[in-house]
């Protein structure tokens, strides 16, 4: 069965496909949309091991050709140097402006191609074939592109919406479990920001989800791409309800900073701490109750994610000044103001930008002094 998810901007409206088995049909569902039968996979080399071979045969079945670029794989991409050896690739293949590009992979395979079409020739067309859960539920959905700076992660980029997303639930089958469960709390997250009944499923299913039952798996995916399809119709530059998306990450960004964006905080395991400290500073202002934070900590510790800030490798060398310094390069950032996403409810979040920065610290000095205890 394929699930249809449609994401309604007028012109540039596209498609989310999500099931099993896609990848192996690809070539149908991509072939109505070329102009001449040709694409560029850009791929990593891990998922190239995987995927790229299916894939190929895929186009080939369509009479479609293709070239592929295979990128050494991991977030170093996504740098000045990375998308420059990738424009220069894809130059050397002599893509024309009416060529599509195929991202197959990961968050940083998405976003690097994605950047790479909206400025390639003057931009491009692009289709994402997301292999992580990450990427199926989040980053593949709603065409943000970019690449990172010295000052901070996806700091320059474009939005630069996909033709189509082809969201195929059997890849998550060979992640790696850490990978997948990180990618589980992207997952979370639109439960927590805008779904109660969708987050009390997440507790009642989410072990089976993670464990490998492709339904439930698809079922997330799709509920997921309908909740991001519908923010981003109403609101694709993020002038305002697009902002409760980054619940959990402003503190998980924060965190990621400190952690070098290396192996020991993976971007999903600091949403999953940060989403928790977003629900703490809630309740410490006052704006929902004080047991929700505790329930979202069990059920992110049940499912074998970090929690809280003491889970985080190093935490007890953190500081809360330099943590909230790590915060003020936020994209959301407003008249040198942060602005928090935080909820009233579970399924119920709200941006605000008047939380004082003394009641960021303290929060983060008392987790911190409980990681030290
Ligand atoms: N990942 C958040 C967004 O696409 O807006």
């Amino acid at each position: 069965m394929i699930r249809k998810v449609r994401v309604a901007l007028d012109d540039r409206a596209y498609d989310i496909l999500v099931g099993g088995g896609l990848l192996a049909r690809a070539g149908e569902f991509i072939e109505p949309l070329l102009r001449r039968p040709f694409a560029v996979i850009v791929t990593d080399e891990n998922v190239a091991d995987r995927h790229l071979g299916t894939l190929k045969r895929a186009l080939a079945q369509k009479n479609i050709g293709c070239e592929a670029v295979i990128l050494p794989a991991g977030e170093s991409q996504k740098s000045y140097a990375g998308f420059e050896q990738l424009c220069e690739a894809l130059l050397a293949l002599k893509v024309e402006r009416r060529d599509h590009l195929i991202a197959l992979g990961g968050g940083v395979i998405g976003d690097l191609v994605g950047f790479a079409a909206s400025v390639l020739r003057r931009g491009m067309d692009f289709i994402q074939v997301p292999t992580s859960l990450l990427a199926q539920v989040d980053s593949s959905v709603g065409g943000k592109t970019a690449i990172n700076s010295r000052q901070g992660k996806n700091l320059i980029g474009a939005f630069h919406q996909p033709r189509l997303v082809l969201a195929d639930v059997d890849l998550l089958d060979t992640l790696p479990p850490r990978e997948l469960r990180a990618g589980y709390a992207e997952v979370v997250k639109y439960g927590l920001l805008g779904d109660a009944d969708f987050y009390a499923w997440l507790e009642a299913n989410g072990a089976r989800l993670l464990a490998g039952d492709a339904q439930l798996r698809a079922e997330a995916v799709e509920r997921c791409c309908a909740h991001k399809a519908r923010i981003v119709a109403a609101d694709e530059r993020e002038e305002g309800e697009r902002a409760l998306l980054n619940l959990g990450h402003t503190f998980g960004h924060a965190l990621e900073a400190e952690t070098g964006y290396s192996q020991r905080l993976l971007h999903g395991e600091g949403v999953a701490v940060g989403m928790a400290l977003a629900f703490r500073l809630s309740a410490s202002l006052g704006l929902c109750d004080a047991s929700l934070a505790p329930r979202i900590e069990r059920h992110l510790e049940a499912v074998g994610l970090p929690a809280r800030l003491r889970d985080v490798d190093g935490a007890e060398r953190f500081s809360p000044a330099v943590l909230l310094d790590h915060m003020k390069q936020d994209k959301k950032v407003r008249d040198g103001k942060l602005v928090f996403i935080l909820a009233e409810a579970i399924g119920r979040a709200v941006q605000r930008n008047d939380v004082s920065p003394r009641a960021v610290e303290e929060l983060l000095s008392e987790q911190l002094t409980k990681t030290a205890a």
